[in-house]
């Protein structure tokens, strides 16, 4: 049986030895406050890595502190958060994984309480308990969010300056993939969807304009990395509500993104509008990657619900990405890669030797 779970992918420079990813998921756990990576993110990751992952892509971490959701999110803006990352990373290679990081700015979602642990999960934070005020496209809040700032000309370049400085402090901490977040949301969304960018200069208006940012953003970590690491971005390629952001406008977008060197786009989905009704089920984002994937040169990974080793084969099998992400699922079986390999009937190289005698019964039944 031909397994495409298991086959390695290259992209640029990088062979991943899986197409198991596991996505960026905000743990909220910088303790310090200060973005700075504790053993809880070695633990953390490395489980992953450990558990048969090909690539690991930690969490949102701001490239601004400003552009953090949480005061307890990760950060890339200085060499102290860079210093703690690299043992991640060196933990994430020992293991054979790929460490892949996404970089982010939260926009008008950002300076909010943590989802767990607090008195109003999500809210927005209150000056007296560490917030700051945000910013986006335009001063126009979500939800019930503190409305943001929107941002001039020189905050603008400010947000591009950030993201490739941040791209180099992750290449020297030694990541093989960089992921531009540009979804759920968070400001580079904020800049494509007509629904919270009202601007009226050349970052406003028709999509070619909405998409600027983002498209600045990708030039300048492209400029600031090796040539031959993979340049990532994650897309919501609908916001499931009428005259938001939706598939042919990302359709579009996509194709910028691989004129503007991205290598892989990774499809998500919703974010920025809080009334939308989204249909949440095993897949449901999947057809969003194929359309993509089909419409577009560009390679393209699935994430959404895509829970069982046989199921992500499945879509890979047929065509529909050349990734498959799979978060809560590797949080709740951090050997989801192990069980996918065994369960696929791939060898045991996945499984660290100390483990291996753990697995003999599932080995012998292989
Ligand atoms: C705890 C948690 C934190 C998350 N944080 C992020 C994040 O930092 N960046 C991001 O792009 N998506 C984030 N997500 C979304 C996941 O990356 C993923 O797209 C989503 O969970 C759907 O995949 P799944 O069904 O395999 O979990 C988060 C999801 C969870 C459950």
């Amino acid at each position: 049986m031909t397994q495409h779970l298991l086959a390695p992918i290259t992209l640029r420079d990088l062979t991943v030895r899986n197409r198991i990813w596991v996505p960026p998921m905000c743990q909220y756990a910088a303790a310090g406050l200060d973005g700075i990576a504790t053993d809880y993110h070695l633990m953390h990751y490395g489980s992953f890595a450990r558990g048969g992952a090909g690539a690991v892509i930690l969490e949102a971490t701001g490239v601004l502190p400003e552009g953090r959701i949480s005061p307890q999110d990760l950060g890339l803006w200085d060499g102290a958060q860079r210093e703690a990352l690299r043992p991640v990373v060196d933990l994430l290679h020992s293991f054979g994984a790929a460490a892949g990081i996404q970089l982010a700015h939260a926009g008008r979602k950002a300076s909010t309480e943590p989802e767990w642990g607090t008195a109003h999960p999500g809210a927005s934070l209150t000056a007296a308990d560490g917030g700051w005020e945000t910013v986006g496209p335009s001063a126009i809040a979500y939800d019930a969010l503190t409305a943001p700032t929107a941002l001039d000309e020189a905050g603008i370049d400010e947000v591009v300056a950030a993201f490739a400085a941040s791209a180099v402090r992750a290449v020297d901490a030694g990541f093989d993939l960089l992921e531009v977040h540009a979804a759920h949301g968070y400001l580079l969304h904020e800049f494509l969807s007509p629904l919270s960018n009202h601007r009226t200069d050349s970052y406003g208006g028709d999509l070619a304009g909405r998409a600027r940012l983002l498209l600045r953003v990708v030039d300048a970590v492209r400029a600031a990395i090796p040539e031959g690491m993979p340049l990532l971005v994650r897309i919501s390629a609908t916001e499931w509500v009428e005259g938001g952001f939706d598939l042919a406008q990302a359709t579009e977008v996509v194709t910028w993104l691989g004129e503007h060197g991205v290598d892989m786009v990774d499809v998500s989905s919703g974010g920025n509008a809080a009334g939308a009704r989204i249909p949440v089920g095993p897949g449901y984002q999947t057809p969003l990657a194929a359309h993509l994937r089909e419409r577009t040169e560009m390679p393209v990974s699935a994430v959404g619900m895509l829970d069982t080793p046989f199921q992500a084969e499945h879509v890979l099998a047929t065509g529909q990405a050349d990734v498959v992400r799979v978060g809560r699922a590797f949080l709740r079986a951090p050997n989801w890669g192990i069980d996918a390999a065994l369960s696929l009937r791939g060898d045991n190289e996945i499984i660290p030797p100390p483990y291996r005698r753990a697995f003999r019964q599932q080995l012998r039944r292989g």
